[in-house]
């Protein structure tokens, strides 16, 4: 090998290097500037109205918990995913087995940054990506709350996560594509009170992250928002939620407010699977946010809905 060759060698190494350590930086985690932070007083009502309109219960309070169950969450929820199985950790204030001794910056972190503790990237399981659209004052309240919540002593094991899917930093390159906590659909002649539905369906309810379908990375598809996905567990879809006339477009604002209230739909069935327990959080808002959702899903895009495989008899 000649030295033309060794110089070009360490010249493209050089530049390898280069464009890693740029990737490291660029991707690196980052938390919230905690003087964006400071000055918040924490409003506990207002965390406990944020802990259902977010529905932190449906993943980390033990499954179909109730009553003053919801509150206890220590995890352990399985969550199959194409990547691997997920075990939602503990977050109830318990010291040892829980995250009692995080601040609440920290734990605002993890909510709307996507940054555990330890400082490495979190999860996109846990849904960030809806939930950095919130306010920091709300995410700062919902925080606070959730220091106030029994602890609950209970060691959760680590995610079994099949490789390259195991490392965390590679999610930096996820968050760089995937977490935009921007508006997703811009309604620039929008009413304060679509307005206030496109926040609660787009940040804290993480519609979209059921109803909406993923792209080969694990990303929402913008072009196709709520416009209904296959189920993530078992076959099946979850439905369209657009205003197309195959989907929500025949619903009334109050067939859906009425819904996202008691389960029932227009025809008189009821809900079934993953929406019961969204239902059991959106039962507990009020009627007028339950209403401002109802607008905005007027008011988005209609698209129709895939066409349901045929199934073959
Ligand atoms: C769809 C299920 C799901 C929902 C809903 C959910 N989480 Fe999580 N959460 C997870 C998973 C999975 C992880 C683990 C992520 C990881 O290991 O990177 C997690 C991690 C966390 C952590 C970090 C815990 C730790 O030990 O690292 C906190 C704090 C947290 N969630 C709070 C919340 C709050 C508050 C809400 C409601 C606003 C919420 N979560 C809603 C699934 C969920
Ligand atoms: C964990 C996944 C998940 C999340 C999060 C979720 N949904 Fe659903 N949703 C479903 C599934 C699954 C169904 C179908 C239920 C059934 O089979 O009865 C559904 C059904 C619906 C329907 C009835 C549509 C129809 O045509 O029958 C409406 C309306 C709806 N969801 C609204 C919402 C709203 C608003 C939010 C956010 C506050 C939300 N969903 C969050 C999974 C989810």
């Amino acid at each position: 090998m000649g030295s033309a060759w060794l110089i070009r060698l360490t010249i493209l190494a050089g530049a390898g290097l280069v464009v890693a350590a740029g990737g490291l930086v660029i991707t690196r985690p980052q938390r919230i500037e905690p003087s964006r932070l400071a000055g918040f007083s924490a409003d506990l009502a207002n965390g406990a109205y944020l802990f259902d309109a977010a529905g932190c219960a449906s993943c980390h309070a033990a499954p179909k918990a109730e009553g003053p169950e919801r509150f206890k969450l220590g995890g352990g929820r399985r969550l199959a995913t194409p990547f691997g199985t997920f075990h939602v950790p503990n977050i109830s204030p318990d010291r040892r087995t829980g995250i009692g001794t995080w601040t609440v910056a920290e734990i605002v972190d993890a909510i709307a940054a996507g940054v555990g503790r330890d400082g490495s990237h979190q999860y996109p399981a846990m849904p960030y990506a809806s939930y950095g659209r919130m306010s920091l004052a709300d995410a700062h309240d919902l925080a606070a709350f959730l220091k106030t919540l029994p602890a609950v002593e209970n060691e959760v094991p680590p995610h079994e996560l099949g490789f390259p899917f195991g490392i965390r930093l590679g999610i930096g390159l996820w968050k760089l594509v995937n977490f935009n906590p921007g508006p997703v659909v811009a309604l620039p002649a929008a009413t304060p009170e679509v307005l206030r539905g496109r926040y609660l369906v787009e940040g804290p309810g993480h519609c979209g992250e059921c109803h909406t379908p993923r792209d080969a990375g694990g990303g929402t598809l913008r072009s196709r928002w709520l416009a209904g996905a296959p189920a993530m567990e078992g076959p099946g879809r979850v439905p369209d939620l657009t205003p197309h006339p195959k989907a929500l477009g025949p619903w009334s604002v109050a067939d859906i407010t009425g819904y996202l209230e008691t389960g029932f739909k227009p025809d008189g069935d009821t809900a079934g699977g993953p929406m019961v327990e969204v239902i059991d959080n959106t039962a507990r808002l009020t009627p007028e946010d339950r209403r401002a959702i109802a607008l905005y899903l007027k008011a988005v895009p209609a698209i129709a809905p895939e066409p349901r495989p045929v199934t073959v008899k």
